[in-house]
């Protein structure tokens, strides 16, 4: 696990933007892992700069979102399809064809869930697997307790999520309580992660999951038996990091052909 602090959320997120594009450029039909939320936003604007300014080619790009709600079209602007469609896909050129993202509304989820997984077997596996992180260290939707081996499936939200949610489903009789989300197993396989946690909110599950036991109580915490997951931070979401002037030392000597800068 390596744990890189930039100054502001901005800056973390060019880095972990130029993280991308290099891999996009030494590969260009890279399997990217996409998360939805706050946090990757700033992210996906520098993509879609890279794109527009750079000529960042998305061509042969594949792309998987982690989760959808269980119930919800994709045309709702809650839907994580919305989201996607609005915040990237609109504004870079990969295919419609080489963009997956669980399907709510499937007749038969176990049976789609399968699928999911066999779609990212067939492409090659997940090369970069963006991730954020929920304020109970959730990652996609698999909520604390979760199997560290789960694998894409249907979970039943948690009362806290609902509650977060209710805001966005107010045209809806029946909120969604169940969501769609690749298991920790799955988001395991990705041969890189890039974790991004911004803002003094997400301070304590930062440290519970870099510097705590790895537990299935803080499903991120898992990370720390990932061969390369990148954990990058601001200042106020590495306020309680005890081994920050650790990380910062070993970013600061990283050598040359390691960096991305
Ligand atoms: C989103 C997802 C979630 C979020 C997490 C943090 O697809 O799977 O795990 O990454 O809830 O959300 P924000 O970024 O809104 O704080």
């Amino acid at each position: 696990m390596e744990v890189i602090i930039k100054a502001n959320p901005e800056l973390a997120s060019q880095l972990a933007a130029q993280i991308i594009a290099h891999t996009i450029e030494k590969k260009p039909n890279t399997v990217l892992g996409l998360a939805t939320g706050a946090t990757p936003l700033s992210l996906y604007q520098e993509l879609i700069n890279l794109h527009k300014n750079n000529g960042l080619d998305f061509s042969r790009v594949h792309t998987f979102n982690l989760d959808e709600y269980v119930g919800v079209a994709p045309n709702h602007p809650a839907s994580y399809h919305f989201f996607m469609e609005k915040n990237l896909f609109s504004n870079v050129n990969i295919p419609n064809t080489q963009r997956h993202i669980p399907d709510g509304m499937a007749c038969n989820i176990p049976q789609h869930c399968i699928d999911y997984e066999n779609r990212i077997r067939q492409v090659g596996g997940i090369d970069i697997q963006i991730l954020g992180i929920g304020s109970d260290g959730h990652i996609g939707f698999n909520e604390p307790s979760s199997s560290l081996a789960s694998r894409t499936r249907i979970k039943t939200l948690a009362g806290a999520t609902l509650e977060d949610n209710k805001k966005y489903f107010h045209d809806l009789q029946t909120p969604p309580r169940h969501a769609i989300t690749m298991g920790i197993g799955t988001i395991m396989e990705a041969k890189d992660i890039l974790l991004l946690a911004f803002g003094s909110k997400k301070a304590q599950i930062v440290s519970e999951m870099v510097e705590g036991p790895i537990s299935a109580m803080v499903p991120a915490s898992v990370l720390q038996m990932h061969p390369s997951a990148k954990i990058i931070l601001d200042e106020e979401s590495a306020a309680l990091l005890k081994r920050r002037d650790y990380y910062n030392d070993v970013y600061r000597h990283k050598p040359a052909w390691q960096k991305f800068e």
